[in-house]
């Protein structure tokens, strides 16, 4: 079935019919994936779109507190990047004390959290945003400077909820060889029993292809290692996650790690690609840089309502790279509104032209399309055969085609 002549409605029924348990096989794609796999989903009812917030690990590893994320759930507001859809404010490892208390209960770092974490919900909460927390699938954290969860899955998620959490990041270290699907489940099912959303988001790191057994534990599985602030990095975990891109969909999203926009390491335009890639891919959108002192490009970046509009996109099929010449590469996918959305990239060190064919992004030859630049903001209309832009190194267009 080509994937441009589907119409919505007739994709929702499909995709509540594979989740319903039904055998899949109905290529959603087209030519751009293979077929989706059967998805159980995890019913919580989060994550119809990618999630969209911001952690404190990319920027701030290890000076987190109370002060810094009051201040940043203030500035997402005042900035106007929570209007734009950044509604999670996430702490990373290092928020507990070294050890529970005599009831067994993960403790609030005293000095970094003097008010605790209830109070933080509550004025996170206050600001219309919503919290989220860090936790290990094992017995310590990966910094070691708390416990991890494993065996206390039941009291950690209460614990949260109580705190009336919206989100928790599960790391994977310290696990004691445990299988992956065995630790995470435990998770995903005490925190279903608490009743509260929790939105989970499964950092394994990729390492057992959690793409293939998460859907039905959380909303979000990381498909790679740890990013960093540099272009290797980045394009590298980009191409990792493309493995994946036809097990993502509306409530469980492939994770490529956290955004770097902003951090300081890579140019503007290295940076535009981060962004557009993670959007084309439907990646969550969770910031990483200290947005109380954003620069103008990296709020140019993350604050193009355009770029974002495609991440959010109601259908939810993952774009993927459909073509490459040597470091010369097209991604692309479909939207709604049979609209496709395109990257294309230059991945090598000297000027080169990009060419995407209507036949590498699913378009029928005939078709004539008007063409959307989301980073310029204008529109060429009445295109057929191709679109290509002459590009930089390290630099990347985004389009929107939309069928005449
Ligand atoms: C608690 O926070 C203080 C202040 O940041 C830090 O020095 C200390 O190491 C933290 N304790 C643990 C167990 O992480
Ligand atoms: C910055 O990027 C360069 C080039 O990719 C890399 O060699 C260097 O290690 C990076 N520095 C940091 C601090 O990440
Ligand atoms: C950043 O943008 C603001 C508002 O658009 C503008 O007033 C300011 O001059 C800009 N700063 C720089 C360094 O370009
Ligand atoms: C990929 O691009 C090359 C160069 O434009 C073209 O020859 C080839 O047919 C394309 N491959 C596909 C699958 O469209
Ligand atoms: C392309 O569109 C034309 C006109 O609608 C149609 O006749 C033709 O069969 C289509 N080709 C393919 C490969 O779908
Ligand atoms: C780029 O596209 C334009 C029209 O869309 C076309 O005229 C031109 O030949 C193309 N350039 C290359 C190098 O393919």
């Amino acid at each position: 079935m080509d994937c441009f002549s589907l119409s919505l409605p007739l994709f929702l029924l499909v995709l509540s019919t594979v989740s319903a348990g039904a055998a899949s096989g109905i290529n959603q794609n087209g030519k751009l994936g293979e077929s989706r796999p059967r998805r159980d989903l995890l019913d919580n009812g989060l994550g119809r779109t990618p999630q969209m917030g911001w952690n404190n690990y990319n920027h701030f590893p290890t000076q987190l507190n109370e002060e810094l994320i009051r201040q940043t759930a203030d500035a997402m507001v005042s900035t106007g990047l929570a209007a734009l859809g950044y509604e999670y404010i996430n702490l990373d490892d290092r928020w507990a004390e070294q050890n529970r208390d005599s009831q067994g209960n993960l403790v609030p770092n005293a000095t970094r959290f003097p008010s605790g974490i209830k109070a933080l919900a509550d004025y996170v909460h206050s600001k219309g945003l919503k919290i989220g927390i860090y936790g290990d699938a094992g017995t310590l954290t990966c910094a070691k400077t708390m416990p991890g969860s494993l065996g206390y899955e039941e009291q950690d998620a209460n614990t949260f909820a109580s705190w009336e959490i919206d989100y928790l990041k599960y790391d994977n270290c310290h696990n004691d060889g445990i299988r992956p699907q065995e630790r995470y489940g435990k998770m995903s099912k005490a925190l279903l029993a608490t009743g509260r959303p929790i939105f989970f988001s499964l950092c394994e790191w990729g390492d057992a292809n959690p793409a293939t057994w998460a859907p039905s534990i959380g909303n979000s599985w990381r498909t790679t290692g740890d990013i960093k602030d540099t272009w290797g990095s980045m394009i590298s975990k980009a191409d990792l996650n493309d493995m994946w891109a036809s097990y993502a969909g509306p409530g469980g999203w492939n994770d490529p790690d956290m955004l770097e926009v902003g951090n300081g390491n890579m140019t503007t335009e290295e940076y535009r690609c981060h962004f557009s890639l993670w959007s084309l891919a439907k990646a969550p959108l969770i910031l990483g840089c200290d947005i109380r002192s954003v620069d103008n490009d990296t709020f140019e970046l993350v604050s193009n309502k355009e770029v974002i509009a495609v991440n959010q996109d109601v259908l939810g099929i993952q774009g993927k790279k459909v073509n490459r010449t040597g470091d010369l590469e097209v991604w692309s996918g479909p939207l709604s509104g049979n609209r496709v959305a395109v990257v294309l990239i230059n991945r090598g060190l000297s000027t080169a032209t990009v060419t995407a064919e209507w036949s590498d992004i699913g378009l029928n030859s005939s078709v004539i399309v008007d063409a959307r630049d989301l980073w310029q903001h204008s529109t060429t209309t009445t295109i057929q055969y191709q679109v290509n832009a002459t590009l930089d190194s390290h630099a990347c267009k985004m389009y929107v085609l939309t069928p005449q």
